[in-house]
């Protein structure tokens, strides 16, 4: 029996991240796709002199056309472009819309059974616009955001508690962006709330930071994070490759649940082998419900630019 296949296109910062340590977690073998000849190649390279050190068997190589691709079991879109001076959000939606676009029918035509994987921003509309074009059913097309986001919350409490990480779980919902929503009251370290262990103010702004966590980065390092973002891909990438079933928030296509219906947005999901299993509904009082909606409906005129 061959291993696994997993494809990141884009060899950028995120997409080569997450290709690595996919690889390390020897989920099969990585193939990464970029526009610009020589990088995903010579990141491969790179990445495979590792393997003896790291002591995995995967196969990582890099092309820059989609047939390396074929028969993936998992691809994972990282590629796009960062906004530019000048660029409205509108600007860089169309633009990444078009990048976006044109990589999934590519994706489709070599891998037409395959779990795709979003990490591109504008995200929610990015994994809207890759389900449409695909013609995927909807479970096959999963957006990477809310693990990253629940990640960022759980670093800040372990370190207000200086407790273990490990023991935190947190729970982010809502889009990808400045309306995203923690929920504190599913928040735990090891089953006990934090809202028992942290003031509500303290609280507040562990999720303040939490909504700014992108922009906290990229004014220090001055262009967007990587390593979150690229393990918060491997780790979705060994839930499907390993059908592991984890319950975890990502942008998931709604049919009504949470009052929203023909959208992708953060919430809990069962995911597995074949992609988005369930979207589980948790129960939320109405300020959270109206938060997620709220969420919700900014991502609704995005897509309306895009014309569907
Ligand atoms: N096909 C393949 N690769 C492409 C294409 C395309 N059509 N267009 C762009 N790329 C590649 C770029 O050449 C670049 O190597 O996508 C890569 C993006 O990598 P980075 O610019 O390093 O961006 P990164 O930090 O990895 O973020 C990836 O996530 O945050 C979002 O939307 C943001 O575009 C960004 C994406």
């Amino acid at each position: 029996m061959g291993r696994r296949k997993i494809s990141v296109i884009g060899a950028g910062n995120v997409g080569a991240t997450a290709a690595f340590l996919i690889a390390q977690k020897q989920l099969g073998d990585v193939v990464m796709v970029d526009i610009i000849d020589g990088i995903p190649q010579g990141k491969a390279l790179d990445m495979g002199q590792t393997a003896p050190i790291e002591a995995f068997d995967a196969n990582i190589t890099g092309a820059v056309d989609f047939d390396a691709t074929a028969g993936s079991d998992l691809v994972i879109i990282t590629s796009g472009s960062p906004r530019k001076p000048g660029m409205t959000r509108e600007d860089l939606l169309q633009t990444n819309a078009n990048i976006v676009g044109s990589v999934t029918e590519n994706v489709v035509m070599h891998s037409p059974d395959c779990v795709i994987v979003m990490l591109t921003n504008p995200l929610d509309i990015m994994t809207y616009h890759a389900w449409k074009v695909s013609g995927f059913p909807t479970h096959r097309v999963v957006g990477q955001a809310g693990v990253l986001d629940s990640a960022r919350f759980r670093y800040f409490i372990s370190l207000e508690l200086g407790v273990s990480v490990e023991d935190i779980h947190a729970l982010v919902l809502g889009g990808h962006g400045d309306t995203m929503v923690p929920l504190p009251r599913y928040t735990t370290v090891n089953g006990v709330p934090i809202t028992q262990l942290i003031p509500p103010n303290r609280i507040e702004e562990m999720a303040q930071r939490t909504r700014d966590g992108g922009a906290e980065v990229v004014d220090l390092l001055k262009t967007s994070g990587y390593y979150a973002a690229g393990a918060s891909l491997a780790e979705m990438a060994e839930a499907i490759i390993l059908d592991r079933k984890r319950l975890l928030p990502c942008s998931a296509y709604l049919t009504g649940q949470y009052g929203i219906d023909d959208l992708y947005i953060g919430v809990p999901i069962k995911l597995g082998g074949g992609g988005v299993e369930q979207v589980i509904e948790i129960d939320l009082t109405d300020d959270e419900l109206q938060a997620l909606q709220t969420s919700a409906d900014t991502y609704r005129e995005g897509i309306a630019l895009l014309g569907k």
